[in-house]
Formats: structure tokens, C-alpha cells, sequence
């Protein structure tokens, strides 16, 4: 029988040193229709780079899944924003914005799937009230947020700001 990643990787906690991983991460939600951004240009636009810098924040935590090899295929992460430096999907400096990515040749597996299934039980436990997220027109990984609950923030937001209420 054939597994999928999916089934197969193993979720960790991500570590405090794996900004790297972040930036490789970040670089591939934003070149997620295709190349348009390099990992310079990000590093040098604030509103991208802190995806990735300043990693972690006090309140910030997330999950690696690694393959079979112990190498990191994907990643979700939730960080708090501040009003002054918000994120793209940013609602209130209460509810931090989840962040996912998956590396191209492990995708439509399950794997994004169970990543957020694994950070949603973790902020569960944790009592966190709402996780917000950003996703732009067309992206197809809105389906995948709708599954898991994700709505519309509503009036006054960005129609890609989703929120789930916890
Ligand atoms: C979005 C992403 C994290 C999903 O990870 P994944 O492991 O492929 O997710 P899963 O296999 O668990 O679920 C995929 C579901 O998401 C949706 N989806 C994701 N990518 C899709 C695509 N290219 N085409 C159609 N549906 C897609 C579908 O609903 C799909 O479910 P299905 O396979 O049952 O049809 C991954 O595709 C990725 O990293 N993409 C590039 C970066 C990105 O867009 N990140 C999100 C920024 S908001």
C-alpha cells in the first residue's frame, strides 16, 4: 500500500531557530501564482519580512512537517501584529495570522490540511479567541481555509481577510 505525505510526515513544534525555514516559506506564499518576488526583495519589504523576522514573537508558535529524512516540507505559523506593522490578514493585535505553505512536490496530499488541523488544536488548548489569515484572489488554498471554518472578516476588511472564531 501506498501512503501519502500526508499520512506519512511527522508534526513538530517549530523551533525558535528555523527563521530560515520561515523565509523559504514566505518566499513561496508570495510567489504562489508563480515567481514574482525574489528572497531579497522580500527581506527588504517590511510588510513581507516580518513573516519571518524578529521569529518569535512571545506569543507566536507553530508546526513543521517533516518527511521520512527529518526534512521540513511544510510549515503553519501564527504571529501577533502589532496596529503600527499589521499583516496582510490582519484583524486585531489580539488574534495572530496563521501562515502556510507546503513544498511543491508534497502538495495536494493532505498535508496543509493536517498542518492546520494540527496549529487549530494547539490554539484551542491554548484558549486562543480567533486566528486570522490573508489570501489573495484566486488562490486556490481558500477552499482548504473554508473547509477548516475560515469566513470573511467582513465590513471594512480586505474580502481576502478570513477569520475563524475559535
Ligand atoms: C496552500 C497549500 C499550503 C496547501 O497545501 P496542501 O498540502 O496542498 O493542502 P492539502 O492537500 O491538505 O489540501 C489541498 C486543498 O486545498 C485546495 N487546494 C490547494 N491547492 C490547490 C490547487 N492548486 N488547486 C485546487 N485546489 C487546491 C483544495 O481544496 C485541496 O483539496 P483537495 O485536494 O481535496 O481538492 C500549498 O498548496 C501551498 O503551499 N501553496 C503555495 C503557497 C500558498 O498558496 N500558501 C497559502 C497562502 S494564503
Amino acid at each position: 500500500m501506498t501512503m501519502n505525505a500526508g499520512e506519512t510526515s511527522t508534526l513538530r513544534v517549530l523551533r525558535f531557530v528555523e527563521q530560515d525555514l520561515l523565509a523559504r516559506a514566505t518566499l513561496g506564499n508570495m510567489n504562489w501564482p508563480g515567481p514574482r518576488f525574489t528572497l531579497e526583495q522580500i527581506a527588504r519589504i517590511p510588510a513581507m519580512a516580518h513573516y519571518f523576522t524578529e521569529w518569535p514573537g512571545t506569543k507566536d508558535f507553530g508546526l513543521v512537517a517533516e518527511d521520512a529524512k527529518g526534512s521540513a516540507v511544510g510549515v503553519v505559523w501564527l504571529r501577533y501584529f502589532a496596529a503600527a506593522s499589521p499583516g496582510y490578514g490582519f484583524v486585531d493585535e489580539s488574534i495572530p495570522e496563521l501562515c502556510l505553505w507546503v513544498a511543491e512536490a508534497q502538495r495536494r496530499r493532505g498535508l496543509g490540511n493536517r498542518l492546520i488541523a494540527g496549529i487549530l488544536e494547539q490554539a484551542r488548548s491554548s484558549a486562543l479567541p480567533a486566528i486570522s489569515l490573508s489570501v489573495e484572489t484566486g488562490n486556490p488554498a481558500r477552499f482548504l481555509y473554508e473547509r477548516h471554518g475560515f469566513a470573511p472578516a467582513g465590513l471594512g476588511f480586505d474580502p481576502g481577510t478570513l477569520v475563524l472564531y475559535l
